[in-house]
């Protein structure tokens, strides 16, 4: 499995296209999200910005799986299917969507934006994607969702009605209650596309993908696994509510795709050599320097890939990141965008200063017994960072593929990188130093 081990757009895409170069894995599979992903990819003169499709789409013998654990918008699908036959590629084929997969419906981003309208209110927007993922998965909780399967059943527009009866009913709620606008007009253009791409993708490979995975594995053949979104996106161990609605985390995969547990091996985890966050939310190593952060925006390209917004850019959070690995048991990291440096110093974050006063719980062992480095349950309580400096390295390693070429400060900060997690049982197996697939070097064996 391939998981983002910050906040999300660490730049997985490329990762695992990469990944996929040698010839290894025989498909890659979402198994969680939907199409509040983004991911670009660039290969040769082809970019591509992928929301739903897995990655590896580009790559013409590489099989596309969509589990059960997805949330699927019909609409993005199929314009993504059509985006890669426009650049010559057409995965049809190869493509395989689980009949137990989710179905976004078209009123869910309506859903999602009336309450994020409602939250703002209260002065907790989530800043979500507005891509119907809270929506979605919170139908298929309270057991009224559309399952992808169900679109090959007779009493589809029947099911969809009695949903979309449901939905209207809570969007008048969102009206009369709390003044959310309803544009009749948009909803009506949605339900069109929406109509349109649930036809074309009745007619796409839909199947029991579980047992297909399992055959393959059982012949002998690797899948990688692709995470969306990131450990601290996790609805259990992220930044709670500032999170996704799915789990980000490997432990979902088997759950995500229907494979017994035993079918997971390594867990290659992603992160750049800073951090970034788009939406809302606390955000502890956030650079305070606005004029720095811009210069980060800029370089990095920090801008949503799924809406466009600018990204909040902060430090490398090593505190963040010592709870991802624990939790995810990424065994082997990739460091992206380690060509980017913006300042002659750069700061690390260490460690977090917070207090909140809590009940003594009987029975709970206590943050002093945790020596302190207990992972906050709030972020928002964070108050500051405990922060280390080390030299910056310039702009001089960009597009750099040999470890041997690589200035001395850059290899001094990986080093100070990989002493900090010298406990933990990883391994920095790759460095990027640009957005091309060869834009990297290999770091430890
Ligand atoms: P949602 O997944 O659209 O409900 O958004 C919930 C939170 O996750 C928001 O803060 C989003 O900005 C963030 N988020 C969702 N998907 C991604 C992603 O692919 N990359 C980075 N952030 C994401
Ligand atoms: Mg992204």
């Amino acid at each position: 499995m391939v998981v983002g081990l910050q906040w999300g757009d660490e730049g997985k895409g490329k990762n695992i296209d990469e990944l996929l170069s040698h010839g290894v894995y025989s498909g890659v599979a979402r198994f969680q999200g939907g199409a509040n992903a983004g991911h670009t990819i660039k290969f040769k003169n082809k970019t591509f910005i992928g929301h739903i499709v897995p990655c590896g789409c580009l790559q013409k013998n590489i099989e596309l799986y969509i589990g059960n654990g997805v949330v699927v918008d019909a609409i993005s699908l199929m314009n993504e299917i059509k985006q890669l036959k426009d650049l010559g590629l057409n995965v049809v084929p190869r493509l395989y969507i689980s009949n137990r997969a989710k179905l976004v419906s078209y009123l869910h981003p309506f859903l999602d934006q009336a309450d994020e309208h409602r939250r703002n209110k209260l002065g907790t927007k989530v800043g979500t994607t507005s891509r119907g993922i809270g929506p979605a998965y919170s139908d298929i909780r309270a057991r009224r969702g559309l399952l992808i399967g169900d679109l090959l059943l007779p009493d589809f527009a029947q099911k969809e009605s009695i949903l979309t009866e449901f939905h209207l009913n809570f969007l008048n709620m969102y009206k009369e209650k709390y003044g959310f606008e309803i544009n009749l007009e948009k909803i009506k253009e949605a339900k069109e596309k929406w109509n349109k791409a649930v036809k074309e993708l009745q007619k796409l490979q839909i199947c029991d993908l579980s047992s297909l995975i399992q055959k393959k594995l059982s012949e002998g053949k690797n899948i990688l696994a692709e995470g969306a979104q990131a450990v601290m996106l996790d609805i259990d161990f992220g930044d709670y509510p500032n999170v996704t609605s799915s789990n980000t985390l490997p432990a979902n995969v088997c759950l995500g795709l229907g494979v017994p547990h035993t079918a997971l091996r390594d867990v290659y985890g992603v992160i750049k050599a800073y951090t970034t966050k788009v939406g809302g939310g606390n955000f502890p190593a956030r650079i305070k320097d606005q004029a720095l952060e811009k210069l980060f925006q800029n370089a990095g390209n920090e801008f949503g890939a799924t809406t466009g917004r600018p990204r909040m850019c902060g430090w490398l959070d090593l505190f963040a990141l010592r709870h991802a690995i624990g939790l995810s048991g990424a065994n082997k990291i990739f460091i992206n965008k380690a060509d980017i440096c913006l300042s002659d110093k750069v700061k690390v974050v260490t460690g977090y200063i917070y207090n909140k006063k809590i009940l003594p719980a009987r029975n709970a062992f206590s943050i002093a017994d945790a020596g302190g480095k207990e992972f906050p349950l709030y972020l928002s309580e964070v108050k500051d960072v405990i922060t280390e400096e080390i030299s910056g390295w310039g702009n001089t390693n960009y597009g750099v593929k040999d470890k041997k070429k690589v200035s001395k400060e850059l290899a001094s900060y990986l080093k100070y990188i990989k002493n900090k997690l010298a406990d933990l049982d990883v391994k920095i197996i790759s460095v990027g130093t640009g957005p091309d697939r060869d834009h990297f070097f290999s770091w430890d064996k």
